[in-house]
């Protein structure tokens, strides 16, 4: 099978298409004809080896898994023995991430609870394009976020990967939302239906009058004494990404705030499940939720995406069509 391999961290140049074995199916695995996969930041890490914490997951010298790639949709070639969830044929969707990698390639063995049936109306560009960043929104905003209807919300970084997917399943939980984005996006939050608008490039919101119950930081950066600021009495701050800084704000000044005045303050690392998978199939059913994807590439052209998607500037997801 063709395959995006690599065996030493560094920029996207160290990723080649190759030539490699199909991976051996054992039997507690699922085997995916992979159709689409799409890139989060957690790719860039992987590849780069930065920080270099993350190198005592991913491989001290050299990285462990030598094919990239988390997310996917495709179809599924074989089953293991063990397997009960799955059969041939069915169309599936999952995060890799938890499993080994090896998502930008044109078959992956996984475990079948790293998957779930992909949406019934979606491509699968589209369906590979939700799993980590729609999973990471969704904990972000009911789990860490304790998100309520009727709570106003503020987006920091609402038109990537996470924050398009956050808008909507703020919207979806009943929340009133407000998404911050530059003059080029307003567009796009305006079709997934953002209620109100602040364009970074003009106005700080951190600034203004206005106060949130809860403000997710997926991008972009301000101090975080600046969010305590406009975050009501009992509202949340939640830390997902953005600049190294914040996130050392969030994790060392966040439990001391959240223990010393009535603001919750911190950070969180998503956790892939299948029981949030499948949270999101329904909403992307039930049409509350649809994947924006700024562009899809080849799996040739695996690193171009990668020069693209690491500027910071996407508008929703970059997705490999395979
Ligand atoms: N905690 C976790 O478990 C977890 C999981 C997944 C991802 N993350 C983190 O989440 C962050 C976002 O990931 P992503 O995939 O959404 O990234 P992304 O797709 O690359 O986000 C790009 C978007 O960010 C916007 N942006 C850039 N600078 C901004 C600023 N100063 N203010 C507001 N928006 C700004 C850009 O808009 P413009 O072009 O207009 O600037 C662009 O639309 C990353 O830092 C990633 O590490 C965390």
């Amino acid at each position: 099978m063709k395959a995006i391999v690599y065996n030493k961290y560094g920029p996207p140049d160290v990723l080649q298409l190759k030539e490699v074995e199909i991976p051996r199916l054992e039997d507690h695995q699922v085997l995916v004809k992979i159709h689409a996969a799409s890139i989060n930041f957690g790719n860039l890490v992987l590849l780069k080896g930065e920080p270099y914490l993350a190198r005592l997951a991913f491989g001290l010298f050299k990285p462990k898994y030598s094919i990239p790639g988390g997310d996917i949709a495709g179809r599924v070639e074989a089953v293991g023995k063990d397997v009960k969830e799955f059969q041939i044929g069915d169309e599936v969707f999952g995060d890799l991430s938890g499993c080994g990698w090896g998502g930008f390639a044109e078959y992956v063995s996984v475990p079948e609870n790293a998957l779930a049936l992909k949406p019934a109306n979606l491509t699968f560009e589209e369906a590979a394009a939700v799993p980590m960043a729609g999973v990471t929104a969704l904990q972000a905003l009911r789990d860490k976020g304790k998100v309520q209807q009727g709570q106003k919300v503020i987006i920091n970084g609402a038109s990537g990967g996470v924050g398009t997917f956050a808008v909507q399943i703020a919207k979806s939980l009943g929340a009133e939302v407000t998404g911050v984005c530059s003059t080029k996006n307003v567009d796009i939050l305006q079709s997934i239906g953002t209620d109100h608008f602040l364009d970074y490039t003009k106005e700080n919101f951190t600034e203004k009058t206005e106060r949130y119950d809860l403000i997710l930081g997926v991008n972009g950066h301000h101090p975080i004494s600046a969010y305590k600021r406009v975050l009501n009495l009992n509202g949340r701050f939640v830390h997902v990404g953005g600049s190294g800084s914040q996130m050392f704000q969030a994790m060392v000044l966040g439990p001391w705030i959240s223990m010393t005045e009535g603001k919750k303050m911190g950070t969180f690392l998503q956790r892939a499940n299948q029981k949030d998978l499948n949270y999101l199939k329904k909403l992307l059913e039930d049409g509350k939720i649809k994947p924006v994807i700024d562009r899809c590439y080849k799996l040739s052209e695996v690193p171009a995406a990668f020069r693209y998607f690491e500027k910071g500037h996407a508008q929703g997801k970059v997705v490999i069509t395979i």
